[in-house]
Order: structure tokens, then C-alpha cells, then sequence
């Protein structure tokens, strides 16, 4: 049959503005492109590459791999991966280019709140999914007052966490004074020393001294030699390991006997582990938890990295597959029907059951740890 020359030229000028859309060859249209946003160099360069192990074996697990993507059901899956540095102005510039270059539909990341609440400022006016991980500030979903519809989170968040911290600090340790150290422009340390410093002085504790400091400050002498003066039963450093690493060493060496308290920025194999020694952190798992999820995913880690998984691959592992049931149940690559499953779903993960609240926040279990003898040892798992 002859097609009519006007009918041929309509159809093929439709068609461009199509391919332009779609922004790759044929075929692609059903494809879910995924981006993860991950620190993979920087000061927390530990937290990426955990991430990026953790979300890359849930993928393989689907049948998707980096190089080759794969397929989720039948929809077609690419991954693509960016590094942000720990960086909150990297974070965007590259959540940008995901969205607008790569197409990108969803995203997994970032994995510190800072980074991760500027990357929802992208993500959200764009409508693309995101689901960070790690990320526990409450603005990473919530700003102004107002939810961000399109973002996720696989872990529970700060208020929770420093009340976790509080009420150990009190009930279990016996302690009644504290001293806390936090950074001023990282809403994360920020947040966590507000939430604890609120319930431990509710339970009768008393925050004697605080003082904040700036990200690359790196000697603590005057602050810390204030703080010798107060002998507080519990020195609080909820910053990231390298930073509290520091700080802790530069505390001992001034003499401060204060029990060392921190959050989940403590989880690294880089955290000065003789410094901290004593102290405790919480977070978001356990491997020595015995249910057999956590059996299974830390044999499968370990076959395939040599390593115990930290709670950063292991969160990786369940954001990532949050998104996995998500695309098969729905069957699709739309974000908005992939928006509305994660919104309603309930999924059982390692670190335990997950379903976001209306604000986008599942409630979970916390653990307590020790740093004790060169590692982290399990203390309590604490309920909400
Ligand atoms: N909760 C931290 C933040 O929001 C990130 C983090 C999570 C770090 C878990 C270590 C382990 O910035």
C-alpha cells in the first residue's frame, strides 16, 4: 500500500519530537532508568562505596547489573551512577544532569541528609521518584511544612534516633550530665544533637555545655579543654567518623574521661576505633541480629564482597528494593505509578518492615552498638 505523501511527513514529524523526548534509541521507552547518587570520594567516601555495593547487589539479585542493565519483569532496567562528594552543590549539579541528560525516572540517594534534602529540591518539581537510604533528617521529606511527594526513605529518622541515644544514656548508662559537639552547617549533626539534647533533659538529664563548629575546622583544643572543666558524664558527637574520630582522640588526649555517644555517622571500618573505644552509637541494624533475613543478605554481602555489610549497604539493599517490588508490582516506568506504590506499600526488608507514614517516614526498630576491642559490638535493639 502507498502511504500519501502528507500523511508520511506528518507521521515522521511527530516522530522527531518523539525521539527528541525520549532522549535515546528506540526501544528505550519502556525503560526505567534508575540514577544512584552516592559520596563515592570525600570525607564520608566509606558511606558510598557501601551504598553502592548494597544497591548493586539487590539489582543483580533482580537480574540487573551496571553494565549490562537487565530486565524487572518486563520492564527494562539501566543503572547509572553518579558521585556527589558529600557535597550538597555537587548533589544537585549531578541530580540535574541525571534528570535532564539521562532521563533518569528514579532515583536512589543521596545518603547523608545534607546532600540528599537539596537533591529532593530537584527531584520533587521534576516528578521523579527518589529514595534515599540513609538520609534521617526530617527535612529530607518534610520542608516548611510541606511533604515532598515523590521522596522516600528506607531508614527511620533523627528525632527518633536521638531520643534512642537519650534514653540509653539515662536508663542504661546511669548518666545525668552531657556535653555535645555538632556541625554547624549539617543539618544531620545539627538535628541530632537538638533531638537528643530535648529528651535527655526531659528525662532529667542536664546538657551542660554545647558548642557547634565549622565542617573543616580540625583542632578542638579550646572547646575541648572547656569541656574537661564540666566532666560531663557523656561527651554527644553526632557528626560523621571521621570528624568524631578527632574529635575523640583530641578529647582523650586532653584527659576527658566522658563516655562517648553518637548516631549512625559513626558506621565506618575508617572510624578510629582505639579513640572511640567505650563508646556507644546508634543505628540502623545489626549483622548479629539472628533473623534469617539478616542471615541470608550478610552471606550473600560476603560472598560477593569479602566484608560484613555496615548498615549503609545494607539500608542500599533495602532502598533499592523498595523500588524493585515497586516496578513489579506496578509493571511500569512510570514514576507516578511507581510514586503511588511506595506511598501505600509495606515491604519486609533486612533491617526490618518498612512502610513510609503520609510524611514518608517508616517507623523502625534502632540498635545500640559498642565500639569495644577494635569493633562494633551489638548492645540492644530498641523498639519505637
Ligand atoms: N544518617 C546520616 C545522615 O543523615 C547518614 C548515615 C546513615 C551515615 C547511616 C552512616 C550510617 O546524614
Amino acid at each position: 500500500m502507498r502511504i500519501p505523501r502528507i500523511v508520511a511527513v506528518v507521521a515522521i514529524a511527530l516522530l522527531i519530537p518523539a525521539l527528541a523526548l525520549s532522549g535515546c534509541s528506540s526501544g528505550d521507552k519502556k525503560t526505567l532508568r534508575v540514577g544512584l547518587i552516592t559520596p563515592l570520594t570525600g570525607d564520608v567516601k566509606t558511606f558510598g562505596e557501601s551504598t553502592k555495593n548494597g544497591v548493586l547487589l539487590a539489582m543483580e539479585q533482580a537480574g540487573v547489573t551496571l553494565d549490562k542493565g537487565g530486565k524487572i519483569g518486563n520492564v527494562p532496567v539501566k543503572l547509572f551512577i553518579q558521585d556527589d562528594r558529600n557535597d550538597a552543590t555537587e548533589g544537585v549539579n549531578v541530580a540535574t544532569k541525571l534528570i535532564s541528560e539521562t532521563k533518569v525516572q528514579a532515583i536512589i540517594g543521596s545518603v547523608t541528609s545534607k546532600v540528599t534534602i537539596a537533591v529532593s529540591n530537584v527531584t520533587n518539581p521534576a516528578k521523579v521518584v527518589q529514595i534515599t537510604s540513609t538520609a534521617t533528617n526530617p527535612k529530607v521529606t518534610v520542608e516548611d511544612g510541606k511533604r515532598k511527594p515523590y521522596t522516600f526513605r528506607a531508614c527511620f529518622i533523627d528525632p527518633f534516633q536521638g531520643t534512642v541515644g537519650a534514653k540509653f544514656a539515662l536508663d542504661t548508662l546511669k548518666a545525668r550530665t552531657a556535653a555535645m559537639l555538632y556541625d554547624q552547617s549539617n543539618d544531620y549533626t545539627v538535628g541530632l544533637a537538638q533531638y537528643f539534647k530535648e529528651a535527655f533533659e526531659k528525662g532529667g538529664g542536664k546538657v551542660v555545655f554545647e558548642a557547634s563548629y565549622g565542617t573543616n575546622d580540625t583542632d578542638f583544643s579550646a572547646v575541648l579543654t572547656k569541656i574537661a572543666g564540666f566532666k560531663p558524664d557523656i561527651l554527644y558527637l553526632p557528626d560523621y567518623y571521621q570528624k568524631v574520630s578527632l574529635i575523640g582522640s583530641q578529647a582523650r588526649a586532653k584527659g576527658i574521661k566522658s563516655v562517648f555517644m553518637g548516631g549512625d555517622g559513626w558506621d565506618s571500618s575508617e572510624l578510629d576505633f582505639k579513640a572511640m573505644d567505650g563508646g556507644y552509637f546508634t543505628n540502623h541494624y545489626s549483622p548479629d541480629d539472628p533473623r534469617a533475613e539478616v542471615k541470608s543478605f550478610v552471606a550473600a554481602y560476603k560472598a560477593k564482597y569479602g566484608a560484613v555489610p555496615d548498615a549503609l549497604a545494607t539500608l542500599a539493599y533495602d532502598a533499592t528494593n523498595m523500588l524493585i517490588t515497586a516496578v513489579k508490582q506496578t509493571q511500569s516506568n512510570d514514576p507516578e505509578k511507581i510514586r503511588e506504590y511506595l506511598a501505600n506499600g509495606t515491604f519486609s526488608a533486612v533491617s526490618g518492615t518498612i512502610k513510609n507514614d503520609a510524611n514518608g517516614n517508616p517507623i523502625k526498630s534502632a540498635a545500640i552498638l559498642q565500639i569495644k576491642d577494635g569493633k562494633q559490638q551489638f548492645v540492644a535493639s530498641v523498639n519505637p
